[in-house]
């Protein structure tokens, strides 16, 4: 009944089909269209992401996650804080008792920190440095293991290539100059290289002073939300208020492997109260312990 129908009007049932193949194909480039110009979009998973990654129109960007994983320890956000020198703090890095354990660890063995000489590459005395500090060997312990784990997911950069943990204590007036954390000569490079990056953690909060100042940062850094509770000193560049738990990552190199001199850095005197603080230095290449 079906075969005779068909051969009967092979002429309209081809041209209906071809109208309806035409129809198709300027439908689906209208689409294509639609798409290529933005007007239409494909729902992605990623849609909470609102900002633009080149937006650098404000110093401070409100970025990623919260992260629920840990319980007992405070919201955790990663905020973008400066591209030049590459910034950013992971709020609620370490919890309370992590802060509190490495204090009472390295307490009974603060000795007057040192700079390292660059014509001997050996440590000295100075006056640019006046804070007291130690190193905390790595893999130490359990809980150092732990933490430096977490540095390593933070910064994408292998437990391995990490130095020992150094814990660093400034009193009212102590101070650290801003310095480059890498290095200009042969000697300290030996073993693993060139510093890459550095992730400074606050293990106290500080009344007032004490903050890690960028003096050659580039933007805008009055426009920090914190800014009217900056000392003096933090307000001669991009500065980061101590608060105990965060981390500071920042990156002595760019994307392309050269130095990045807007990196310097320094840490303003304590006005008030006292500044604990503990700092892991990233090489590019292991580094042996
Ligand atoms: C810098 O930021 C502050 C605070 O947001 C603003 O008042 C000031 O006009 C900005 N300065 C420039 C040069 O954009």
């Amino acid at each position: 009944m079906a075969k005779p129908r068909l051969s009967r009007v092979p002429a309209r049932k081809s041209s209906s089909s071809t109208m309806f193949l035409t129809l198709l194909i300027m439908f689906t480039f209208l689409v294509l269209i639609l798409l290529a110009l933005g007007i239409l979009s494909i729902p992605s998973s990623n849609s909470r992401s609102s900002h633009k990654p080149n937006d650098l129109s404000s110093i401070v960007h409100n970025v990623v996650d919260k992260n629920d994983y840990d319980e007992g320890v405070g919201e955790q956000w990663v905020e973008v804080i400066s591209w030049e020198p590459r910034a950013f703090i992971y709020h609620n890095f370490l919890s309370k008792e992590e802060c509190e354990y490495l204090i009472d660890l390295a307490k009974p063995h603060m000795e007057k920190s040192t700079v390292v000489d660059t014509e001997t590459g050996k440590s000295k005395d100075s006056r640019v440095r006046t804070s007291s500090g130690t190193f905390l060997p790595r893999g130490r312990d359990k809980i150092i293991r732990n933490i430096e784990q977490r540095i390593a997911d933070f910064t994408f950069i292998p437990v391995e290539h990490g130095e020992g943990l150094q814990v660093l204590h400034y009193e009212v007036g102590q101070k650290y100059e801003p310095h480059y954390d890498y290095f200009m000569d042969e000697f300290n490079t030996k073993n693993g290289g060139q510093r890459i990056a550095t992730v400074l953690m606050y293990l106290s909060d500080v009344e007032e002073g004490g903050e890690t100042v960028f003096p050659s940062a580039k933007g805008n850094i009055s426009a920090v939300p914190w800014w009217n509770e900056l000392s003096e000193c933090g307000k001669g560049g991009l500065s980061v208020k101590p608060k105990m738990g965060d981390a500071l990552l920042f990156w002595s190199m760019k994307p392309d492997a050269t130095l990045d001199p807007s990196s310097l850095h320094g840490g303003c005197p304590v006005i008030r109260g006292n500044k604990w603080s503990s700092t892991k230095w990233m090489r590019v290449n292991e580094y042996k312990v």
